[in-house]
């Protein structure tokens, strides 16, 4: 396992997403104080999910074709979707975010 660092809080608003040049590339969301990494590109194609529509219920929809995820679990919320996005676990640590990569 390797930890990254991803940001530094309040280099990410509430609301946004960040794309990470990691291998793989990851995305990064801060939604309802919290933030979520999953695998950037969507499950159903070649979407960036970093330039997805994030709701604060914690989901993002895919820009392309509408999918929604969990940014929790990752998982498929709805069609044309159905395997899940690989999450990450973030750490805030001393002003920064860091992210667990395998
Ligand atoms: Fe994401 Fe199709 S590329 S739903």
């Amino acid at each position: 396992m390797k930890r990254i660092h991803a940001c530094s809080v309040g280099a990410l608003p509430e609301g946004e997403a960040l794309r990470l040049d990691t291998e793989p590339t990851i995305a990064l969301f801060h939604v309802g104080g919290e933030y979520y990494a999953i695998n950037d590109r969507c499950s159903h194609g070649n979407a960036s999910m970093s330039e997805g529509y994030i709701d604060d219920d914690a989901t993002v929809e895919c820009p392309l074709h509408s999918a929604n995820f969990c940014l929790k679990t990752g998982k498929a919320l709805c069609m044309p979707a159905t395997e899940p996005l690989q999450t990450y676990l973030v750490t805030v640590s001393e002003g920064a975010v860091f992210i667990d990569l395998p």
